[in-house]
Parts: structure tokens; C-alpha cells; sequence
């Protein structure tokens, strides 16, 4: 039949300009009936930007889309989805003070009567939706109170939900562990069994050959390249950065010092249940576990984001009270935020002013800030993380989802704090700052910092650590030293298979 060769989704010289960037020039793309299509670049690479025109976010300036080998305007979401299009943004897009059921259905509420949602239902619905992605979340949980992670499986349950012929998933494994993405991975070729396709974008470069028919990079806003999966990394990373990138850790050439945070049986709430360790100066202590083993509750405690309501800190062998984030500041304790979109920077001020923000004083001359050191701190770490920016006075909000992220790295980092908890660290940047970021972990534990950090990703953990602490249910499973971790061991004590 003639019709099998006409694609899905056949997109055409989309270009889209915004103020001091041409995000997209000129793109192609093409999805095929139950392919799973990899979208790849750079930060900033305009791989959003497409996505969000797709799903009728965002108008573009020039180009044709056709569905079903059928032109489409795209001009509103409503028409989007109508032509059967669904999409999981990078930022999500729930409304936080509902339920997890709300937001799956928002807009489209199971009714018994005109005007009354029938909740029973919805409530149903979800637990099922959910349930097949093998998540147990309440349906009734306020969004606001879940993790990122669970805020993400809400998402996908909810693009899911919408039956959609085409599936857009921008980067939704980045909150994910293991089990979970696998979950996520059967529900895709469920999709794609029944003649859907899938457009999928990740930074994880590992896990894409395994979902992936083919990938399509993009660099500067300019299409590169199709190719069938899987493809070589390296390949794609040359493709997508237009140089070899050097993928290795840094050489374990740091030397552990004395002990310098002491941490004895933290406890809050049921997320948090008594956890205890040291770390030291010159070391990168990594911490693995499953999505609500509290890992991140830890970081949020040490870092003063919450209060413990049980245990002791005491850095340098002194006990410490951290009431605020302004008293961990203080102390030399620096905390990068899991949930960076929430706690990690202020949209609507500059790249520099969000970069020294935790050192005001330091760069202030009788209490005004010397606006010159500002920026000439923030043109450092943009050239040092390759923040793609028109310039330092750029507003954090006109950035992509990952140069967000090393705004927020940035901050921390230039602060040189003697204790720094990394949550997530690497979550939706690419490889090439990502190696830089590596770099910079290691020199400043090199430098005599005690480094926590904290990750989903389990080649990083194993990568970076000296020591890995494994968290289950709220406790310390299991510590490991880095010669003797491996992948299955970890995994297992995260599991909370007693070994
Ligand atoms: N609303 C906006 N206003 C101004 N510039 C924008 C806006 N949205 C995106 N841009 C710019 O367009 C370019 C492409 O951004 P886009 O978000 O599409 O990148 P991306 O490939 O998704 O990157 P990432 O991997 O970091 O998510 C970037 O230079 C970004 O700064
Ligand atoms: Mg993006």
C-alpha cells in the first residue's frame, strides 16, 4: 500500500527565532508509525523549542508540519492534541496544589451529572494508569508534595492517559531510577505496538539505544544527521558537540583528609528514619538508592532546606544547628537543589545576578554589589560550564532546561563551599558539561572539600565515588568502598536485598 510509506509526522524547514537566538533553522525530522524517534543535542541545541511547536506551545516562524501526510498548523495545543498529539514537557506542567488524579485528567473530568466529577472514577482510572507504570503514588496526594521523580510518573501517566497517536517525551527519564525507567520503557512499546510513535529526548546517552529505532541530531538549531540505533556513542556525542569529547571519569587522584561532617542518626518524618556516616575532606561520597529512599530528604536536612527532628550534625567535630539554608551557607555547607526549577534560581533575574547570589557580601563595597565583579564571576563560569547565553544579563528564564540547570551548578560551585551536597548533579546536561562538571567535583575535593553526591545515575555513582552509601527506606543499606562497588551489588542493597 502507498499509504505505509507516508510518515506519521514529517516536519520541514521549521525555523523559530526569539530575541538574540535562532533556536531553530531550517529543521527536518521525521517520525515513522511505531518508531521511537531520539531527538539529540546540546543544551541549547533547540530540541525543546521544536517539541513545544509540535505541541502548539510555541508558533513557528517558517516551515510546514504534516500529520498523517496532512499540513497542520499547530497554532494551540487544543489543535495539537486534537491531531493527536501528547507531550511530556522537560518543565512539567502540573498544577501543584491538586491531586495526582486532577492533574491526569485535568480538563477532561470523569462526569456522572454535567458539572459533577465523578472522583470515584478518576480515582480508579489513575490507581490504573499509575499502576501500570508500576507506581504505587496515591491518586489523592497533592502534586506539591510528591517528589520530582513522582511528579514525573504523573506526567507520564497523564500523556499516556491521553491515548495519543503521537508521543512526545522531552527527557523523562531524568528523575527516574532503573526500575522505573524500565516500567516507562514497557509502557512505550506498548504505544509503539499499536502503530504509535514516540519522540524521545534524553541526555542519557546509555539507555537510548535500548528504547531508540533511530535518532535524529541537532546542533546549534540546525539539523546534523538521521541515523539508525544503536549507533556507537561516541558517534552520536561527535555528531552532536562537533568534536570527540574524552568520555572517562577523572583519575582517582585525591587524597581523603580528616573528617570534616559527622552526621548521626538524622531522622524526619517517615522519608528520613536515622541515618548516619562521615565524610571527609578530599573525598566524593556518593549516594545511590531507589526514588523515595530519602536521599534527597538528607540533602535537604544537611543543607537547612528542612529541619531534622531527630540526630546531630557537627562539622569539624563541632555540633552544628542548621535552621535556615542561610545557616548551612554559613557554616561552608552548600546544598545544589534535586528540584532546581523550584529551589535552584530566580527566573527572572540575570544569569549573573543568579550566580553570586550566595555571595552578595563577598562581592559587595560598603553594601552595594560591585556589578562589574558580578558579571565578571559569571562570565567566568559560563565560559567554565559553557552556559549557552546571549550574555551574563540574560534572564535564567530565556534559558533551555539544561543551561538552567548549570546556572544553578554554577552558583554553588563558585562559592567553593567546604562541604557540598550535589543532588542530581548532572540531570539534563549534556556530555560535554557534564565531563567538565566531573572535573570540577574532583578538583574541588582535590582542593580539600568533603563532596556529597547524591544520583539516579548509576555508571556516575560507580564513576565518581570513593565511597557509596546506599540508601533504602530511609536508612543506610549499605556502604561500599569504590573498589569493591559494583553495578549488581548496588542495585541489590537499593532493592533492600540484604546481602
Ligand atoms: N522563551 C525563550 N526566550 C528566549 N530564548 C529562548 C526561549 N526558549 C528557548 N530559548 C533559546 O532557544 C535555544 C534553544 O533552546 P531549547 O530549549 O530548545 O534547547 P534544548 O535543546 O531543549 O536544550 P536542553 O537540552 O538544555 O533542554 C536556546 O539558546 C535558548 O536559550
Ligand atoms: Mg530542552
Amino acid at each position: 500500500m502507498a499509504e505505509a510509506s507516508i510518515p506519521l509526522l514529517d516536519v520541514r524547514g521549521v525555523s523559530k527565532r526569539f530575541p538574540g537566538v535562532q533556536a531553530l533553522d531550517d529543521v527536518r525530522f521525521e517520525l515513522r508509525q511505531g518508531e521511537v524517534h531520539v531527538l539529540l543535542g546540546e543544551n541549547g541545541a533547540g530540541k525543546s523549542t521544536l517539541m513545544k511547536i509540535l505541541s502548539g506551545a510555541c508558533a513557528r516562524d517558517a516551515g510546514i508540519v504534516r500529520i498523517d501526510g496532512r499540513a497542520c498548523a499547530l497554532s494551540s495545543p487544543r489543535e495539537a492534541q486534537q491531531a493527536g498529539i501528547s507531550t511530556i514537557y522537560q518543565e512539567f506542567n502540573l498544577v501543584s496544589h491538586l491531586t495526582a488524579a486532577d492533574n491526569i485528567f485535568l480538563g477532561r473530568e470523569a462526569r456522572r451529572m454535567p458539572g459533577i466529577v465523578n472522583r470515584r472514577t478518576q480515582r480508579r482510572d489513575a490507581r490504573h494508569l499509575l499502576g501500570a507504570l508500576g507506581s504505587s503514588i496515591d491518586p489523592d496526594a497533592r502534586v506539591a508534595d510528591l517528589t520530582v521523580a513522582e511528579q514525573q510518573m504523573v506526567e507520564v501517566a497523564k500523556a499516556l492517559s491521553l491515548d495519543a497517536k503521537i508521543l512526545i517525551m522531552d527527557e523523562p527519564t531524568s528523575a527516574l531510577t532503573e526500575s522505573e525507567i524500565e516500567q516507562l520503557f514497557a509502557a512505550i512499546r506498548r504505544l509503539t505496538a499499536r502503530g504509535g510513535g514516540v519522540i524521545y529526548i534524553s541526555h542519557r546517552l546509555e539507555e537510548l539505544s535500548r528504547i531508540g529505532d533511530r535518532a535524529t541530531v541537532l546542533r546549534d538549531g540546525r539539523y546534523v544527521a538521521t541515523l539508525p540505533l544503536p549507533a556507537p556513542i561516541p558517534d552520536l556525542v561527535r555528531l552532536m558537540a562537533n568534536r570527540d569529547i574524552a568520555q572517562h571519569y577523572p583519575p582517582r587522584t585525591r587524597t581523603r583528609g580528616e573528617m570534616i561532617l559527622e552526621v548521626r542518626d538524622v531522622a524526619r518524618g517517615t522519608r528520613l528514619r536515622g541515618v548516619s556516616f562521615t565524610l571527609h575532606r578530599g573525598e566524593i561520597l556518593g549516594v545511590a538508592g531507589l526514588l523515595g529512599a530519602g536521599r534527597t530528604e538528607l540533602a535537604r536536612v544537611i543543607g537547612g532546606a528542612d529541619r531534622a527532628e531527630r540526630g546531630q550534625l557537627l562539622l569539624g567535630g563541632r555540633p552544628l544547628a542548621v535552621r535556615a539554608p542561610s545557616d548551612a551557607i554559613h557554616a561552608g555547607i552548600g546544598l545544589v537543589p534535586e528540584d532546581r526549577k523550584r529551589h535552584g534560581f530566580v527566573a527572572a533575574c540575570s544569569v549573573a545576578a543568579n550566580v553570586a547570589l550566595p555571595q552578595l557580601v563577598r562581592l559587595s563595597r560598603a553594601g552595594v554589589v560591585d556589578r562589574a565583579r558580578e558579571r565578571a564571576l559569571a562570565t567566568r563560569w559560563i565560559e567554565h560550564l559553557r552556559i549557552k547565553t546571549p550574555g551574563p544579563s540574560t534572564s535564567v528564564s530565556a534559558l533551555s532546561g539544561g543551561n538552567q540547570q548549570k546556572v544553578v551548578l554554577a552558583k554553588w560551585l563558585a562559592l567553593g563551599a567546604g562541604v557540598l551536597i550535589v543532588d542530581e548533579p548532572t540531570r539534563g546536561i549534556d556530555v560535554a558539561a557534564r565531563m567538565e562538571i566531573y572535573q570540577l567535583l574532583d578538583r574541588l575535593a582535590v582542593d580539600g572539600a568533603g563532596i556529597l553526591m547524591i544520583s539516579s545515575d548509576l555508571p556516575e555513582v560507580l564513576g565518581m565515588s570513593d565511597r557509596i552509601l546506599v540508601m533504602h527506606q530511609g536508612r543506610v543499606a549499605a556502604e561500599f568502598d569504590h573498589r569493591e562497588a559494583t553495578h549488581e551489588g548496588v542495585l541489590h542493597a537499593a532493592l533492600g536485598l540484604a546481602s
